[in-house]
């Protein structure tokens, strides 16, 4: 079952609702050795840290339609920025674009974010008539203060190449443990057209300190390449950092109060799941995000609508809560009994997760009711291809399914590519090494092709007790 069933959004109507000048006296008290306890609220420190001001910060660019004829950003700022605006035009390779994107200034959209460490404000503006395959220059503000000039480029109207990096579950010391993973993946693929996180980007949704070394840890790169991502458990959280005894028994925990506004995603999916649950076309693939802390059956539906009007090469599918498991007692044959047989009718190629806070990849596999042995991990009738993964340090030890490879105690990211027929995978650890690969071969009429291209390096596992 899912874990949770709360079906309204609080991620809006708890921002008009929860005064937060006692949450920053409350917070004030708590001891500065909490930062490296998971389950306390923020240090001290972080207060000072993470303390917004009139200037732009924590640029983020998305989507919420077309890539190639569209671009989102959201930032924050403090509450005394009540009006933001949006300057753009094409990049030219002097200055002479300023009078230009002068004159096509845009109103942001503003929302008020009551948090832990104090009231915010985030803004929002989207783009839309651009040109395809056209390097832009924007920067946002509120006409007295503003960001630096960032670029995107827009994406091709065509199915043309390109990469892009997945990661799994980011969630704890962003700052200190996972920043070298993002830093080495963006080295690796600096012109990566997004970045696709599997749930669990940090450990307490509604923790601005966390927020803030997540963001910090992508810095200027945010501004530059698209994030897209979907919530995992840790984005679902209490509203208070300071709940009730009352509150506490009945874990009650929703959508992180943030998460709509500062993601920037398409609202094409089931109207009670806008921006966790949706599907987004980029240059031949069709990316579908699950929200895997939500009722399964209706996603199912309208995934199987979704996929059924599919005109693009590949579908590749994205919720944190994985197909196969890699950790013990975490298996969830009721996800994968309303989810796999859709994944198989329209022959779903590489699904994307997180959760397991280890690595495992599986073969080609079908649906088969019961299945969490891994027994077949090659099919030659064809398959979807699994993947759970993590970024983060927090590591788990591994169960007994057989994945074709797997790691426990190692961060890692990936790196997947898209050219044509061909889908090219890779999992580098956060040192930069290549630890898994695989590419995936269509043929018309054919299921694909995999072609392990795994290093004869041995993997990372615990010793056997
Ligand atoms: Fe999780
Ligand atoms: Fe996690």
């Amino acid at each position: 079952m899912p874990k949770n069933r709360q079906r309204n959004d609080p991620s809006r109507q708890s921002m008009r609702v929860i005064g937060c000048c006692s949450l920053l006296l409350v917070s004030v008290a708590f001891p500065a050795c909490a930062h490296e306890n998971h389950d306390q609220p923020a240090a001290v420190s972080d207060i000072v840290t993470y303390r917004s001001t009139a200037l732009p910060e924590r640029i983020l660019l998305g989507w919420k339609s077309h890539p190639d004829t569209s671009q989102a950003v959201t930032w924050r700022t403090d509450t005394s920025v009540q009006y933001a605006y949006a300057q753009i035009a094409v990049a030219e390779a002097g200055p002479m674009f300023v009078p230009k994107a002068k004159a096509a200034q845009l109103n942001a959209t503003t929302t008020f974010v009551p948090t832990d460490l104090g009231d915010r404000h985030y803004h929002a503006v989207n783009f839309t008539g651009l040109k395809p395959n056209t390097l832009y220059v924007y920067r946002v503000g509120d006409r007295t203060n503003w960001s630096a000039w960032i670029h995107f480029r827009t994406a091709s109207a065509e199915p043309e190449p390109f990469s892009f990096v997945y990661y799994g579950d980011a969630q704890n010391d962003l700052k200190s443990h996972w920043s070298r993973v993002f830093r080495e993946a963006f080295s690796d693929a600096p012109r990566a057209k997004f970045m696709l996180h599997a749930g669990d980007l940090v450990n307490r949704g509604n923790s601005d300190a966390e927020w803030g070394e997540w963001c910090a840890a992508g810095g200027w790169v945010n501004g530059m390449i698209p994030t897209v991502a979907i919530p995992g458990n840790h984005e679902y959280d209490r509203n208070r950092v300071d709940p009730t005894p009352e509150e506490i028994k009945q874990d009650d925990r929703h959508l992180c109060r943030r998460w709509r506004a500062r993601f920037e995603l398409p609202e094409n999916g089931p109207p009670d799941l806008l921006e966790t649950c949706y599907y987004l076309d980029f240059q031949g693939v069709r990316f579908v995000g699950l929200n895997s802390m939500e009722d399964y059956q209706p996603q199912a539906k309208w995934l199987d609508t979704v996929l059924t009007d599919n005109p693009n090469r590949w579908t590749i599918v994205t919720h944190h809560h994985p197909i196969y498991s890699g950790s013990k007692g975490r298996n969830n044959p009721e996800m994968r009994a309303a989810w796999q047989p859709i994944y198989d009718k329209h022959k779903v190629d590489l699904v994307l997760t997180g959760h397991d806070h280890t690595y495992g990849r599986t073969g080609q596999m079908k649906h088969e009711a019961n299945l969490q042995t891994g027994e077949r991990t090659r099919s030659e009738q064809g398959g979807t291809v699994y993947v759970v993964s993590v970024s983060g340090p927090k590591q788990y030890g591994r169960n007994d399914f057989k994945f074709a490879r797997r790691a426990e105690d190692t961060q890692l990211y990936q790196i997947i590519s898209i050219d044509g027929d061909k889908l090219r995978y890779q999992a580098r650890t956060a040192t930069g090494t290549l630890y898994d690969g695989f590419t995936l071969q269509k043929s018309p009429g054919k299921p694909n092709q995999l072609i392990n291209q795994i290093p004869e390096t041995p993997e990372n596992l615990r010793p056997e007790k």
